[in-house]
């Protein structure tokens, strides 16, 4: 997969580089190219931002620079790809988008920064997505999230044929606790049925300890779960 990142602080994004991220690029699974969109600017000062049109405190990104990268990378690519713009107003960000994007060839994200932007750039982009009710000082962080929980579903990423499919949310529940060795840690002990063998019973005990954990702590997601009737019983318990 290729993604292109377009950002006035490509040094935040050398977190990429690092664990398992670092290891797909190695791998060539994901390209990576950060640009930083300043040298689009027409301005002689390489300025990308301008006061708003009829007023208004702070200062809003011009639409200029993002169009002009765009067209380079559509120059060097004219292949199908989504243009993401990170915006708290957008979408919210989950499990199932991060799924769907890790089909794409090739992913472009726009990072905000300042007071805001032109409207027009949000017309660049194919999808505006948030990350969660609050308000980043810019789309840096928000993208890096964005690629990690992508990245996790491209085939090899992970190591060991560990698979995205099966984490918390793959089935819409909350993953159940699990423990290694030692048996006893200061007085905390492992529960014996993970000791005993009977994989079946373990597997009964690991699905209630998720309908436990989802009803505990993310009660909402239990309501789009594919819930068995065993379940319910289990929960009305
Ligand atoms: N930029 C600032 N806040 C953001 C958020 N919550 N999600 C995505 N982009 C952002």
């Amino acid at each position: 997969m290729k993604i292109d990142i377009l950002t006035l602080f490509p040094n935040m994004f050398q977190a990429l580089n690092e664990s398992m991220l670092g290891k797909a690029q190695e791998k060539n699974l994901l390209q990576i190219n950060i640009c930083d969109f300043r040298q689009y600017s027409n301005d002689k000062h390489h300025h990308v931002d301008d006061t708003p049109y009829g007023g208004g405190a702070g200062m809003l990104l011009q639409p200029q620079p993002f169009y002009r990268a765009v067209d380079a990378i559509n120059q060097d690519d004219a292949g199908p790809k989504r243009v993401i713009l990170l915006d708290p107003a957008g979408q919210r960000f989950d499990q199932q988008l991060a799924q769907e994007l890790a089909q794409e060839q090739h992913l472009v994200f726009l990072c905000g920064h300042y007071e805001g932007f032109d409207y027009r750039i949000e017309q660049l982009a194919t999808d505006r997505v948030s990350i969660g009710d609050f308000v980043l000082t810019g789309g840096e962080m928000a993208a890096m999230m964005m690629i990690d929980a992508t990245a996790r579903f491209i085939p090899g990423v992970l190591g060991n044929g560990q698979s995205a499919y099966s984490d918390s949310f793959a089935q819409d529940l909350l993953e159940y606790p699990q423990y290694t060795r030692p048996a006893e840690y200061r007085g905390m002990k492992v529960p014996d049925v993970l000791l005993s063998g009977n994989h079946q019973k373990i597997a009964q005990w690991r699905h209630e300890q998720a309908l436990k954990r989802t009803w505990l702590q993310r009660p909402d997601l239990l309501a789009q779960a594919a819930l068995s009737s065993e379940d319910q019983q289990f929960l009305e318990k």
